[in-house]
Parts: C-alpha cells; sequence; structure tokens
C-alpha cells in the first residue's frame, strides 16, 4: 500500500518541478563551488529514522542546488545540450511510477513495442534507410562499442565470442582525427587495443580525408594486419564537422570494412529537408547511432541505435538461460538480446511524448531556429575584427577565439582566450567549453538548449565583449 502522503507529496514535487524549470535562469549556469565542498556539508552516515520529506528538501535547497550546473538554463552553451523538454518531463514522471524493467517482451508488453514502433517513426522523420532496425541504448558510447563488438563477431565468425582472443587476430579501427573519446574507450573494451585505432587525418573543413583512410587500410593490410571496421562522424564534437560517409562507404565496402556512424548531436538534424543531404551513403553503412537526449528534447538517456542486420547483433549479444525463456520468443523482439545491459528502462515513452506532443513540424521549427541562432552568433564573431571563427558552423557550434590584431603569439592566444572562457563561466551568466584545433584553444558556443533565444545569445555576446575591457 502506497505511503498515505504520497499523492501530496507528488503534487508538491510537480510544482517544484515546474517552478524550476521557470525560474531556471535565475540561477548561476555553473556553480561555483570548491571540490569536497558539497559532501563535506552532507553526514557521514545515512539517517536511521524516517525523516520528512520537507526537510530533505530544505537541503536540497540548501546544498544540493547551489551545487547544481544547469543544463536546462537558456545560456547553457557547453558540450553538447542534453536537453530536457516538458512532455519528456512528463514521460519520466510515469515511467519512474510504473518502474518497468523492460528487459524482455514479457517483462513489459507495451514497452517493447512501443519501441519497436518509435525506433520505425524516428527512421521516418529522419528519412533513414527503411530496412534498418534500432533499438535504445542508453548512450552513443554504449551503442558504438555494441557495433564494434558485432564487428568484430562477424568478421570472425563469432568464434571470439566462444574461444576468446586466440591471439593471432591483430584487427584495426578507423576513425578521424577528430573521433569522439567514446571511440577510444570501445576500441580497448573490444580488445584491439589504442594501437590499433588509426586517426585519420582530416582536411581543413576537419572531416576526414578519404585517401588518407584508404592508404591506412592498404599499410595495415601489408603488414598482415586486419582492417575490421571504420567509424564515421556526422557532426565532430569539436566542430561537428561531417566526414564523407558515400567515399568512406566506398572503401569500407572494397575492403570489407564495417561502416559504423556516429551522428551523437548532429543526427537530429536530419529532420529539416535542408540537411537530407547528409543522409547520402547511409543505406551502405552497417551500424548508425544518434541522440535524441541531445538535441531532440528527449531527455538522458535515449540513444536510437540502428542496424542493417540485426540478427548478427543479437547473434552477438544473446545469451538465453532458462530462467529468461518465454512462449513468445520466436514472434518478438526481447531488446536485452540487442546490447550490453539485461536491465532496462522504459525509454520509449519520452520519445512518444515528445513526437506526439509537440509533432515533427514543431520540432522542425526549433532545430531551424536553434541553427539560425547560431548562423547569427557566427556572423558577428566574424563581423568583428578582434575575434576570429576557427571552423566551419554547418550547424549551431561555433568555434572561435579572441584575436586581436596586435597579438599573434600562439601560446599568448591560447592563454587569453582560456582566461577569457573560465572568466565568462565563473560570471555565471553564461557556459561555455573549449575544444583544441591545431594545438590551436578555442571557445566552443553551442546554441542548442530548448529554449534559448536570439536574446539570450545576444545578451551572453554582450556579456564576452564587456569582458574584454577587463582582460
Ligand atoms: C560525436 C559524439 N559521439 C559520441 C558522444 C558520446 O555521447 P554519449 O554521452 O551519448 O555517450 C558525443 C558526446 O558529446 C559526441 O559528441
Amino acid at each position: 500500500m502506497a505511503d498515505p502522503n504520497f499523492r501530496k507529496q507528488l503534487h508538491l514535487m510537480a510544482d517544484r518541478m515546474a517552478d524550476y524549470l521557470e525560474n531556471v535562469e535565475q540561477h548561476p549556469v555553473q556553480p561555483s563551488v570548491e571540490p569536497g565542498e558539497i559532501k563535506n556539508q552532507l553526514p557521514e552516515r545515512p539517517p536511521a529514522k524516517p525523516e520528512p520529506l520537507e526537510q530533505i528538501m530544505e537541503d536540497f535547497d540548501r546544498f544540493i542546488l547551489p551545487g547544481i550546473t544547469h543544463w536546462q538554463h537558456p545560456r547553457f552553451f557547453g558540450y553538447f545540450p542534453a536537453n530536457v523538454s516538458e512532455p519528456s518531463v512528463l514521460a519520466e514522471m510515469l515511467t519512474s511510477a510504473i518502474g518497468a524493467q523492460c528487459m524482455s517482451w514479457l517483462t513489459s508488453p507495451a514497452a517493447a513495442e512501443l519501441e519497436e514502433r518509435m525506433m520505425e517513426w524516428l527512421i521516418s522523420l529522419l528519412n533513414l534507410p527503411q530496412n534498418w532496425q534500432g533499438s535504445i541504448q542508453s548512450t552513443a558510447s554504449e551503442a558504438t562499442l555494441v557495433s564494434l563488438l558485432t564487428a568484430r563477431e562477424a568478421a570472425c565468425d563469432w568464434r571470439i565470442n566462444t574461444e576468446g582472443f586466440q591471439g593471432d587476430e591483430q584487427f584495426v579501427v578507423y576513425a578521424s582525427e577528430h573521433v569522439h573519446s567514446s571511440i577510444d574507450k570501445a576500441v580497448r573494451i573490444a580488445g584491439f587495443g589504442d594501437r590499433n585505432l588509426r586517426r585519420i587525418p582530416v582536411d581543413e573543413q576537419f572531416a576526414m580525408i578519404p585517401e588518407e583512410l584508404e592508404k591506412a587500410v592498404d599499410q595495415d593490410l601489408r603488414q598482415g594486419r586486419r582492417p575490421l571496421a571504420v567509424v564515421s562522424v556526422l557532426g565532430t564534437t569539436a566542430t561537428t564537422a561531417i566526414d564523407p560517409i558515400p567515399e568512406i562507404s566506398r572503401i569500407a565496402k572494397s575492403h570489407n570494412l564495417w561502416h559504423h556512424v556516429d551522428a551523437a548531436y548532429a543526427g537530429t538534424a536530419l529532420i529539416l529537408p535542408e540537411y537530407q543531404k547528409w543522409c547520402e551513403g547511409l543505406d551502405e553503412v552497417d551500424s548508425f547511432v544518434f541522440n535524441p537526449h541531445k538535441w531532440m528534447g528527449v531527455q538522458f538517456d535515449c540513444s536510437a541505435y540502428y542496424v542493417r542486420d540485426a540478427d548478427a547483433l543479437k547473434r552477438t549479444f544473446s545469451i538465453n538461460p532458462a530462467y529468461l525463456q518465454t512462449r513468445a520468443d520466436e514472434q518478438v523482439n526481447n531488446y536485452r538480446d540487442w546490447g550490453i545491459p539485461l536491465g532496462r528502462r522504459f525509454r520509449a515513452l519520452k520519445l512518444w511524448f515528445v513526437l506526439r506532443m509537440y509533432g515533427a513540424d514543431q520540432i522542425r521549427r526549433r532545430i531551424r531556429r536553434h541553427i539560425d541562432i547560431g548562423q547569427k552568433l557566427a556572423g558577428w564573431i566574424e563581423a568583428d575584427d578582434r575575434f576570429e571563427l576557427m571552423a566551419p558552423v554547418p550547424l549551431n557550434l561555433v568555434c572561435f577565439r579572441y584575436h586581436p590584431p596586435e597579438i599573434d603569439d600562439k601560446v599568448r592566444l591560447n592563454e587569453l582566450n582560456q582566461t577569457l572562457m573560465q572568466r565568462l563561466n565563473d560570471s555565471g551568466k553564461m557556459f561555455l567549453t573549449h575544444a583544441e584545433l591545431n594545438g590551436q584553444f578555442v571557445i566552443r558556443w553551442v546554441t542548442g538548449q530548448t529554449h534559448v533565444t536570439k536574446q539570450d545569445v545576444a545578451e551572453s555576446w554582450e556579456v564576452v565583449l564587456s569582458q574584454l575591457r577587463q582582460l
């Protein structure tokens, strides 16, 4: 029997949540706390007796909220966003109450079938290849690991799964210099070793050079190694560069390489007809991941992972002890067989809510607005001769640095920009992160938070300009 106070508490919490999201702009985007400061205010031992919710919420306001980085603040411009939206929050409330563990169809048939349908909806929204099948993974990192493990097993006819490495395989994975660190991690976990990840040089747009890929593959073949897979990026982390998928697909095909596409952030842009050009060549790839939990307003965690050959995926991950077998197994998707964990959250519900409560048109309008704001910001930066754009801006990530004409020393410029960014972040008025491009410290500014407006960005740009006077 539920706690009789629960309904009242739930209403209180609903108000707290709405208040938080309505007033998020009143918080400094990033807290100013020292390491250890929050932990040291918390008791060393858990309570032996029950404590009232009111007391816990008081402590939440005192100790926790002041230590939160507000990712939903419209002036959060760092990393890539991890966007919440109202429909997604509502769905997550329901999900948490239902508390279903969705490892198998039987453990919640609606969850499995909604997931299957939502993966189809996303295919149709982004105009992805119709023969793909997808599942929700927790993160793009996990999806990429799943992809490389499937590649490994498919390449050795599932021998390593049964016999382990025999010491003779030297599988090599190829990716651009700008690939995300999750690929490095996947290469390690899959047992290939750091030294078998080839970082292929990029062109002036920071996109992989296909001829360099071909050269690297040839060299590995000559030296007796086994080229296994190539990871292309559709929207790199540093600059949202787009690797040339059709050319990479061609090379992958001619060398029998598995081809995985990491579109973690930029994949959402495929919902716009004007970005459909980036779908070219996707029908040749083996797997693809994008994160509705970054830019689509479907909050963390929700990574959409697609494969061309679902049987290869399931053959790699399916372990089917008697206690998990059900009568329906031949007719349904048991998503525990589509990835690493057995236990799975019910994540399709928030996709369903977001896609229905907004509809495709409103999502498109929002993504276009974010891109438009980013392009405006890039224009302001370009027009100011104290600044320079450091990379093309295909979407809404602007890479720039402060570069007054009288300073040309590389080290000094790096220091100046580091100081500028630190001071902006310390001000609590905005939050930015950085990247390194050709040894240069570059400030990254993403205009992708759900409710960001042109005014947020214009006022923040004024904050940047006013900081210059104190540099
Ligand atoms: C291109 C790219 N791939 C992968 C990731 C990792 O995403 P996740 O946190 O879902 O693992 C990121 C994160 O920003 C990214 O930018």
